[in-house]
């Protein structure tokens, strides 16, 4: 009778676990290919906004290597590729696509679907948005460092976004990507359709993908 109930309880467990895990929907990115690409230099001088976006889907392997050199760890303590005032490390980054909004996990790597809806033509106000293969949802979550004063707040969270969107320019040139960063959205609604709490604070956006052949 015990044993019964000790593998009752296993199942359970077992069960359980599958479901939430099911239920949170998570995609594991592949290992980040952190050498190579283009010299600096050069990635230097080919980076640009452009705004024609073909309509594929970046493979996995590729948005991973986007997502590390945008926000991923790359030291043994944690540390980002991009820096951020007194090491808040508060911007998360949202990659909503055609099968729906993710929130990227830098410490697991991984992407954790947030809506089961694709979101892209919300991301902006500018008509190419919703073309994009991906757009990135730069969020400040508040509630991180010690970020008190709201002059802090506007410098820092703006000023620690546009390190990762500068992180993403390179990546895209080094990878022949078309991107743009964007400021030009409706926060408001943005954030309702992201259902993101009052003191997650949307500050840019960013559309990647293949350029318009
Ligand atoms: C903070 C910021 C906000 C921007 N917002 C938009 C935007 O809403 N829409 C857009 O098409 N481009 C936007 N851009 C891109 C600029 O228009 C672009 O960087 C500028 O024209 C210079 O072109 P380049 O990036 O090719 O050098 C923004 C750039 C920055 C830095």
């Amino acid at each position: 009778m015990r044993r019964l109930c000790l593998v009752s309880v296993m199942l359970a467990f077992f069960i359980t676990g599958v479901v939430s895990a099911a239920a949170q929907e998570i995609i594991k990115l592949p290992t980040p290919k952190t050498e190579g690409g283009m010299p600096l230099m050069q990635a230097l001088k080919e980076r640009k906004s452009s705004r024609e976006f073909a309509p594929e889907k970046l493979p996995l392997p590729v948005l991973s290597n986007l997502l590390w050199a945008a926000w991923g760890v790359n030291r043994p303590d944690g540390h980002r590729t991009a820096p951020s005032a007194r090491n808040s490390q508060e911007i998360d980054v949202y990659v909503a696509m055609s099968d729906g909004l993710y929130l990227y996990q830098p410490k697991q790597h991984q992407l954790l679907k947030a809506l089961a809806e694709d979101i892209r033509a919300v991301t902006g106000t500018n008509d190419y948005v919703k073309g994009a293969a991906l757009n990135l949802v730069y969020v400040a979550d508040l509630t991180r460092g010690n970020l008190k004063e709201p002059a802090a707040i506007e410098f820092y969270t703006g000023a620690d976004t546009a390190f990762l969107a500068q992180n993403v320019y390179l990546f895209c040139a080094s990878e022949g990507l078309s991107v743009v960063v964007r400021g030009s959205i409706d926060r408001a609604a943005l954030a309702g359709k992201m259902k993101l709490r009052p003191d997650q604070k949307i500050t840019l956006a960013q559309s990647v993908g293949y350029p318009k052949k």
